[in-house]
C-alpha cells in the first residue's frame, strides 16, 4: 500500500503533468496561425491535381492510385479531407491512407468517413521524433505507393532553413515504395538553389544528380516536383554537398 508522502508525491506529479499537457496543447495553439485557419485547407483531389498537372504529363493522380492493387497512399501536412475525396474514386476494397496534420479536427461524421475508407489521421509536428515514429507503427511495415505533399503555406510557417527541408525531404522519400513509388511535393525554392545544403549550386545539377541514381525526376515552374522511387533507387535523397 502506498504511504500518505508517496500518495501526495504522486498527486503532484499527476497536477503537474496535466499542467504541462495543457501548457503544450496552447503551445501548439499559439504556433499555429490563425487557429489552423489556412487558406487552402481539406481540399478535394481536384485542386491536387491541378497543382501538381505540370509535372504528372497527361496522367493524374486517381488513375495513378488506381493502377496499384492494394494503394497505400500517404498526404503529409494536410487533413483527411483530401484522401477521403481521392479514396472514394477509387473502387478497390483494400486500400491504406495517413493523413498528418498539425491537429486532428474532425467531427464524429468524418471520423466514421475515414474509417469506412481506410484512411488513419494523425495529428503531430512533423519536426518530431515521436511524430515520425507513429507514422511508421501506422504503416506497419508498408511502403507507400504515393505520398502527396502540398503544403507550402505550412512548410514556410515551419522554417526556411533548406537544410531542415532537407532532412524533411529524406524522411518522406525512405517511407516511399520503390517499386516506382511516387512522392508529389511543393517545395520551398531560393530562386533556382534549394536544398542543397548550404552551399549555393545550380537546381540542374541537383536533378542530374537524381537521374544519374536511377530516380525519376519532374520539376515544374511552379515549385512542384515529382519524384520516383524505382527499384535501383538509393534509400537515402543524393544532396550536393
Ligand atoms: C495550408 S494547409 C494544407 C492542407 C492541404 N494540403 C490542402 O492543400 O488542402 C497546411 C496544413 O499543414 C499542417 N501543418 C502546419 N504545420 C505543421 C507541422 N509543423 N506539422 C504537421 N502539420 C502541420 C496544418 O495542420 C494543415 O493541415
Amino acid at each position: 500500500m502506498a504511504s500518505l508522502a508517496e500518495t501526495k508525491l504522486s498527486i503532484i506529479q499527476q497536477s503537474l503533468s496535466s499542467q504541462i499537457r495543457c501548457q503544450i496543447d496552447k503551445n501548439k495553439q499559439m504556433l499555429l496561425p490563425i487557429n489552423d485557419n489556412w487558406t487552402c485547407y481539406g481540399s478535394p483531389i481536384e485542386a491536387y491535381e491541378d497543382e501538381f498537372k505540370p509535372v504528372l504529363d497527361s496522367e493524374n493522380i486517381v488513375d495513378l492510385v488506381k493502377k496499384k492493387s492494394s494503394p497505400v497512399v500517404i498526404d503529409l501536412m494536410a487533413p483527411s479531407d483530401t484522401l477521403a475525396s481521392l479514396f472514394r474514386k477509387i473502387p478497390h476494397k483494400s486500400k491504406f491512407g495517413i493523413a498528418l496534420s498539425y491537429i486532428d479536427r474532425r467531427s464524429t461524421n468524418k471520423f466514421k468517413r475515414d474509417e469506412k475508407l481506410g484512411i488513419k489521421q494523425l495529428a503531430g509536428d512533423i519536426l518530431g521524433v515521436t511524430t515520425w515514429k507513429e507514422i511508421e507503427e501506422t504503416l506497419n511495415g508498408r511502403k507507400a505507393d504515393l505520398i502527396m505533399e502540398r503544403a507550402i503555406g505550412g512548410k514556410m510557417t515551419i522554417t526556411s532553413n533548406v537544410r531542415v527541408h532537407a532532412v524533411l525531404l529524406n524522411r518522406v522519400w525512405k517511407l516511399l515504395s520503390n517499386d516506382y513509388g511516387i512522392l508529389l511535393v511543393e517545395m520551398p525554392s531560393c530562386g533556382n538553389n534549394f536544398l542543397l545544403n548550404n552551399k549555393i549550386r545550380n537546381l540542374s545539377d541537383w536533378l542530374s544528380l537524381l537521374k544519374e541514381k536511377e530516380i525519376g525526376v519532374v520539376c515544374a515552374g511552379n515549385g512542384t516536383m515529382k519524384l520516383t522511387k524505382t527499384p535501383n533507387s538509393p534509400k537515402e535523397l543524393p544532396f550536393l554537398e
